[in-house]
């Protein structure tokens, strides 16, 4: 059955603009009261609301009244919402001074979330994640990548996978999974950061594949986690048995952007420790640059340099990192205009990096815009003028949210 929604005072599709570089807010398309033509989950067409109802006069109608504006559905493209406990410890040691490392090596850090991972039923992960979902979902984003990355032992990364399966089936929001076992060497492994790798390439990814629990694989290259040479020699392997690859690159030091790029990883994210060389390289290559400014605001360091990678000619995309160490807020609205106005990024390049460019970090080519057969994933704000949504600095959430019925799974 066909249904058109509207009228919404403007709709922005997001559609003919380039997939690389800086963006002008004049190349935003944008229909005054217009409406929106689905069937099936799938759009129709998107235009003049009135044009549309007399085209189509067997369209059952789905009024919107007062002004609101219409958006393609934000897609998260990199986030770690399958986790056990908390880390306000952590939090309150580094805002009373002490840095990400040190916080680390003092017991704190990515391992205490294995340890409270590890600690959790297969249940409780998922109802965790779906209510992190569904937050996610009520404030606009459609589409969420999740990681694994706090189990760090086969029993549980699969744990983890399967919770992440388990969810998707309890929520509206679509969700990708990602195996991100090479997180951290676990403290518990009795190996080299090489031995390691190893087993999670001979023991827990052919399992991944046989059950179809996440398609992606996720390195961490950091001084504390996996060095630039052992990472580039993992990711390969992955790649050929048919992962496709993304990496933390850049987050406190330099190298894991090279990695990205030249084992040709869909994204390379972070990117705040990027410097003129790695810009260059991300700008000339099709890695999407992954920006992450809640881990800016939860960390207290700089921002990845969006505003000289869209310059530059990269294809920037913006996420939340929603994870409980370095990203606990998970509001991606909100990170995204406080980074925009210290970055001077305009809003056509910030709804771009939330939607049809984050999706290009997924691989994903049915939704991010508003055309006809894309998902119709959508979401409207309450205003008249989409400059009113950054405005607000993302206090003002969407009051629809519509989703097509559909898993990536
Ligand atoms: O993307 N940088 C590594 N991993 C996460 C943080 C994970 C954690 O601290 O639990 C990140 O920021
Ligand atoms: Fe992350």
């Amino acid at each position: 059955m066909k249904k058109l929604t509207g009228p919404f005072t403007q709709i922005l599709p997001l559609t003919g603009m380039p997939q690389k570089g800086a963006l002008q807010d004049e190349q935003l398309h944008i229909i005054p009261n217009g409406g929106a033509l689905v069937e099936d989950g799938r759009i129709l067409a998107v235009g003049d609301f009135e044009k549309l109802r007399r085209q189509n006069p067997d369209a059952g109608i789905e009024e919107i009244t007062g002004p609101q504006v219409l958006l393609p559905g934000f897609i998260d493209c990199h986030t770690h919402i399958c986790f056990g406990g908390n880390r306000a410890k952590d939090y309150a040691m580094r805002i009373a001074g002490k840095t990400y490392l040190e916080i680390a090596q003092s017991g704190g850090g990515i391992w205490d979330t294995v340890t409270q991972t590890r600690a959790a039923t297969e249940a409780e992960l998922t109802s965790w994640l779906v209510e992190c979902a569904n937050r996610h979902l009520a404030e606009g984003v459609t589409t969420i990548e999740v990681k694994s990355g706090y189990g760090l032992s086969l029993a549980e990364e699969l744990k983890q996978l399967r919770a992440i399966k388990a969810a998707s089936l309890k929520t509206k929001a679509k969700l990708v999974p990602t195996c991100l076992a090479a997180h951290m060497v676990p403290r518990d492994f009795a190996g080299s950061q090489g031995e390691y790798l190893e087993y999670v390439l001979n023991e827990l990814l052919p399992v991944i594949k046989q059950e179809n629990l996440a398609g992606r694989v996720d390195i961490f290259i950091e001084k504390s986690a996996f060095d630039a040479e052992r990472a580039f020699a993992y990711l390969s392997d992955a790649k050929q048995m048919g992962f496709d690859i993304t990496v933390h690159a850049d987050q406190f030091t330099a190298g894991g952007s090279k990695v990205a790029v030249e084992t040709g990883a869909l994204s390379a994210d972070h990117l705040e420790a990027s410097g003129e060389a790695e810009i260059k390289l991300l700008a000339n290559s099709n890695t999407v640059a992954v920006t992450l400014p809640g881990a800016s605001l939860g960390l207290g360091m700089q921002y990845a340099p969006a505003r000289k990678l869209l310059d530059a000619g990269a294809c920037l995309a913006i996420a939340s990192d929603w994870n409980p160490g370095s990203a606990p807020m998970g509001d991606l609205l909100m990170q995204v205009a406080v980074m925009s106005a210290a970055e001077k990024l305009t809003t056509a390049e910030v709804l771009a990096g939330l939607t049809y460019r984050a999706a290009a970090a997924l691989k994903i080519t049915n939704r991010g815009i508003l055309a006809p057969g894309m998902f119709a994933d959508m979401q409207a704000y309450p205003c008249a003028d989409y400059r009113e949504i950054l405005y607000y600095q993302g206090k003002m959430k969407p009051v629809n949210v519509w989703t097509a019925d559909f898993n990536d799974f």
